[in-house]
């Protein structure tokens, strides 16, 4: 019997890294799942081996400090079954710049851009690895006051996918790269920023199941970017066409609603 294909998935115990984690079980893939919560991995395991028929491994890690990312990359880079990398794991924070703690903004870089480098570094370098599927944001196509270096950040990580699938298909490589770009999607990732998600209107919602389920069909079809959802697309295209200064000013109507839908106090899980 040929042996399984490895999906590496960040971020698994929560959200849309725990539905990535059921579509890729459901696919025939093994996982190893990462986070640092162990009991919500855990409760992640026993409800896809209750369905599935996958061997599933945890890995207790925090993907911002060096020691996590590096025995993670060192997995992906010698597993000899790897076949997919979905770089995940990620927070947001909210407040101006200078009100958010560096700790949480150095935190926040060190977990999109650093563990995102080192693991598809890593993956790259498994002459078994089939694709990487880095979770980046409609985000990454704006700027948003109070929202500065995530929006940063996921830029990063769009640039650096795009930058990637080129140079890959430069040299003729199969290795698929995609830059899963969401927009509001349902889990707790909210929670973590302390969001009113009623200040969001219902219609720019949506699930992880869907968000996924797009991702991964994108992904059978070799697209670098995927934007969920034909009204964020359609508000990507209008970001990506209208002069900067336009984008500026609504932005900034957007960050005066975001600011007014938070609580006060919000504090960072991550
Ligand atoms: N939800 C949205 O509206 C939305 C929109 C666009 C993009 N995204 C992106 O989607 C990705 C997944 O977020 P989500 O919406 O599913 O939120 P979520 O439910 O809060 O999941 C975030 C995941 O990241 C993990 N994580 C956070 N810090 C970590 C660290 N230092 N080391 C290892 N794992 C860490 C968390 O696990 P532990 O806490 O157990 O470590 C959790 O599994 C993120 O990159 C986010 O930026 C979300």
């Amino acid at each position: 019997m040929p042996e399984r294909r490895l999906a590496v998935i960040t971020g698994a115990s929560s959200g849309i890294g725990a539905e990535f984690a059921r579509q890729l079980a459901a696919r025939g893939y093994d996982l190893l799942l990462a986070a640092r919560r162990e009991e919500r991995l855990k409760s992640v395991v026993a409800e896809i081996v209750s369905r599935y028929s996958a061997g599933v491994e945890i890995m207790v890690a925090d993907l911002a400090m060096d020691a996590g990312r590096h025995r993670l990359a060192e997995r992906v880079r010698t597993a000899g079954n790897f076949a997919l990398l979905v770089n995940n794991a990620g927070f947001g924070t909210n407040g101006f710049f200078t009100e958010v703690d560096l700790e949480s903004q150095d935190r926040m870089h060190r977990l999109h851009v650093l563990a995102t480098l080192e693991l598809t570094h890593a993956a790259l370098a498994n002459p078994s690895a089939q694709g990487v599927i880095n979770v980046a944001s409609v985000a990454s196509f704006g700027q948003a006051p109070s929202n500065v270096s995530y929006c940063a950040t996921k830029t990063w990580i769009a640039s650096f996918t795009n930058g990637l699938a080129t140079e890959l298909a430069m040299r003729g490589s199969p290795i698929r790269m995609q830059a899963l770009c969401p927009g509001y999607t349902f889990s707790e990732f909210h929670d973590v920023t302390k969001m009113n998600r009623d200040a969001v209107p219902k219609f720019l919602w949506m699930t992880a199941q869907f968000v996924v389920a797009e991702s991964l069909r994108g992904f059978d079809r070799g697209q670098v970017f995927v934007i969920p959802g034909w009204h964020y697309k359609f508000l990507v295209f209008l970001m990506r066409a209208v002069p900067a200064s336009w984008l500026r000013w609504f932005s900034i109507r957007l960050a005066e609603r975001r600011r007014k839908a938070h609580h006060p106090q919000a504090a960072p899980r991550g």
